[in-house]
């Protein structure tokens, strides 16, 4: 039976462990370029032991950004920043993810820390853009209403997530998750509550999850067939009229078919108000419903913070896979605290700097080396 700590594999990929941290916007690029920050956050959850370290939604065009300061990977130039990070992460162990995602019309807003209330227009005059969407229905009052795209307008978006598959492919990523949910562009197309369209892209269910899988067989065709391939869902609108958790089972057969490998099953964000019923590990159903219901792996996310819940979850078949946002930035090493909560410390390896045995035979050797009036015939070369 896995466990926290036993590896996971799919395809020529094998984690370490069952533990990924869930990606995390840090709107902290210029021009989405990733910095010195992105490699200290995500360097050191990859040296805190996570198998998976997946970096936030990155904008596959410049419009598609949520604020000026996101992640992107819009231009070749961005490939050679992000080479950087995933050299980094590899080296320490884990496996470097992707997050390729597009706004929608939820773009265009101030970074969280610049406004007291998230999700502020950023007006023209300070930066700002048009947005896109599949209808003209803003998200709230706060946010810009959003240009209904065209179907050329589709495509172009389409071969924007293309182009970002390369390049993520090129900078020596690893695992590619394409950003389905939290009311950005691909979840405003197959939830009903934010699209009115009423040509081949809305209307049905069919109709509305077309952007969705045409996007997928676009991603599909350029990243390798030897590495894991996941969708993040919104698995409900938590909402009276919208998107469901059966209809996420169905949209899931569908994505399996098309040869995704895993589904990353968040919920909500394309309602300002939702309903959500939160509380410990409160999307986990979510997984657990839709590994069954669709014979795919899943991810579950959402208020997992202790090892044992976590162990939990996978020893009994909810989900492959457990990802950790807020609790990976108060701790960035909670898998060590977790393996030896669940009693697992064997299956994680400290890396020798940190770990406690080679930190001890280190303080020994200077206390050693103080007391030796000569180490030059020890250390001769510290003594030239
Ligand atoms: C600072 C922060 C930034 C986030 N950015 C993203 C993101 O880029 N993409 C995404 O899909 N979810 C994002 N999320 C949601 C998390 O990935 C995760 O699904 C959510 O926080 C629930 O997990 P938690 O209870 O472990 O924090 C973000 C969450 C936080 C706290």
């Amino acid at each position: 039976m896995p466990h926290l700590f036993s590896p996971l594999t799919i395809k020529n990929i094998t984690l370490r462990n069952r533990i990924g941290v869930s990606p995390m916007c840090q709107y902290s690029s210029d021009d989405g370029f990733p910095n010195d920050w992105h490699l200290v956050h995500l360097g050191s959850r990859a040296v805190g032991g996570a198998g998976l370290v997946i970096a936030e939604a990155s904008a596959v065009e410049a419009r598609g950004r949520i604020s000026a300061e996101d992640l992107g990977i819009f231009s070749d130039q961005h490939i050679e920043a992000f080479q950087r990070v995933t050299d980094f992460i590899k080296a320490q162990g884990a496996v470097p993810g992707i997050q390729l995602a597009h706004a929608g019309r939820k773009a265009s807003t101030y970074a969280p820390w610049k406004r007291e209330d998230y999700g502020v227009n950023l007006p023209d005059d300070d930066g700002g853009w048009e947005v896109v969407g599949p209808s003209a229905i803003p998200f709230s009052e706060k946010y810009r209403t959003p240009q209904e795209l065209t179907v050329e307008g589709i495509q172009e978006i389409q071969e924007a997530f293309r182009q970002a598959t390369i390049r993520s492919r090129e900078a020596g990523f690893q695992w590619v998750e394409f950003h389905a949910a939290h009311g950005y562009l691909a979840h405003s197309f197959y939830s009903p509550l934010a699209n009115e369209r009423n040509d081949q892209y809305g209307g049905s269910f069919e109709n509305r999850l077309r952007f969705t899988i045409e996007t997928v067989r676009v991603i599909r065709s350029e990243w390798p067939e030897d590495l894991p391939f996941t969708v993040r869902i919104s698995s409900s609108d938590w909402a009276d009229g919208g998107w469901t958790l059966d209809d996420s089972v169905e949209l899931s057969k569908r994505l399996k078919a098309e040869g995704v490998d895993l589904i990353d099953c968040s919920s909500g964000g394309n309602t300002p108000n939702p309903n959500i019923d939160v509380g410990s590990g409160y999307q986990v159903a979510f997984a657990e419903k839709i590994r069954q219901g669709a014979d795919i792996r899943t991810a579950a996310v959402g208020l997992i913070n202790e090892g044992m819940q976590a162990d939990d979850h996978i020893r009994n078949g909810r989900a492959d896979l457990v990802l950790m946002a807020r609790e990976m930035l108060r701790d960035p090493y909670f898998p060590y605290r977790a393996s030896r909560d669940v009693h697992q410390t064997e299956k994680l390896d400290i890396p020798p700097q940190y770990d406690s045995a080679s930190t001890v035979m280190g303080t020994l050797c200077a206390l050693f080396l103080c007391i030796t009036p000569d180490v030059s015939n020890i250390y001769p070369q510290w003594t030239e």
